[in-house]
């Protein structure tokens, strides 16, 4: 399997004109560790921003809450470093803006992807790709970032995964063709996802992610209490509406503080 420079070229000039993106450069491998580690080495050699790294496989994908991600040949491994200027305490921002212009950007292919609080790329309920957001933070402001984002392309996924290549045979259309065109778009994606949360401003960000949110009106239960999902805050916070015995309150929740698993099929 090797990566075709000028199909992937041809795609995201495009998208790029579409999107009125930056120029971006790509630098590809076929095996690295790695692609969000690779991308901070290239940074330190102050490439200019934005700087986007693949590669075809990965010997030890950085998942989140410090799992591995599984990174065998025929997936998209991407990451993707951008310059901000965006408060600390607002992180949550950019993992709302890349997640809701990921899936955004795909729905406009047609791939009905929405999200699971906080940043995984859901498709008939079952897992399509993960983020891994990394940033250099200085004065309390994050100055730079790298976007780690994994979709499961034709390689083979756990049981709760899903390929694109496997809804695209049950659907009966295939709306992206190769890997060279997934990685335009999703480059796409993230670099005008950020863009439009500048336009938009927070809260209709916000607005439009809560839409995309699968987790929306899910039971949960807290400390044995039954409650329900009602959103997420601009800090990133679960919203869970508890009710006991005739009262109901609203509560918020932090990650540490409860974890969402997927619904039913
Ligand atoms: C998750 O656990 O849901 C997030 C997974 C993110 C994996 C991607 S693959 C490309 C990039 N490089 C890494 O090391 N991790 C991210």
């Amino acid at each position: 399997m090797n990566f075709n420079l000028r199909i992937y070229q041809q795609e995201l000039a495009k998208l790029a004109t579409v999107y009125k993106l930056k120029s971006i450069d790509l630098h590809i491998f076929d095996i690295i560790p790695s692609t969000n580690q690779k991308i901070w080495s290239l940074i330190d050699l102050e490439n200019p921003l934005p700087i986007a790294v693949i590669s075809l496989q990965q010997t030890a994908g950085k998942g989140q809450w410090g799992r591995t991600w599984q990174s065998s040949l025929g997936g998209l491994y991407l990451s993707v470093a951008i310059n901000l200027d965006l408060a600390l305490d607002y992180s949550f921002h950019l993992t709302m803006t890349t997640s809701w212009g990921i899936a955004n950007i795909l729905r406009i292919y047609n791939i009905p992807v929405s999200l699971k609080w906080p940043n995984d790329l859901i498709l008939k309920n079952r897992k399509l790709g993960g983020i891994k957001i990394e940033t250099h933070t200085s004065n309390k402001k994050i100055k730079y970032a790298v976007i780690g984002v994994g979709i499961n392309w034709v390689n083979s996924v756990p049981e709760l995964a899903i390929n694109l290549q496997s809804y695209f045979q049950k659907n009966q259309q295939q709306s992206i063709t190769c890997l060279e065109q997934l990685t335009a778009i999703t480059i796409s994606g993230i670099l005008s996802g950020y863009q439009h949360y500048l336009e938009i401003g927070s809260q209709q960000m916000l607005a439009n992610y809560n839409k995309l949110l699968t987790s929306i009106g899910q039971k949960v239960t807290v400390n044995n209490c039954p409650g329900i999902v009602t959103g997420v805050t601009d800090k990133g916070e679960l919203k869970v509406r508890l009710q006991s015995s005739g009262a109901s309150t609203e509560i918020s929740l932090s990650l540490g503080q409860i974890s969402l698993g997927y619904l039913n099929q």
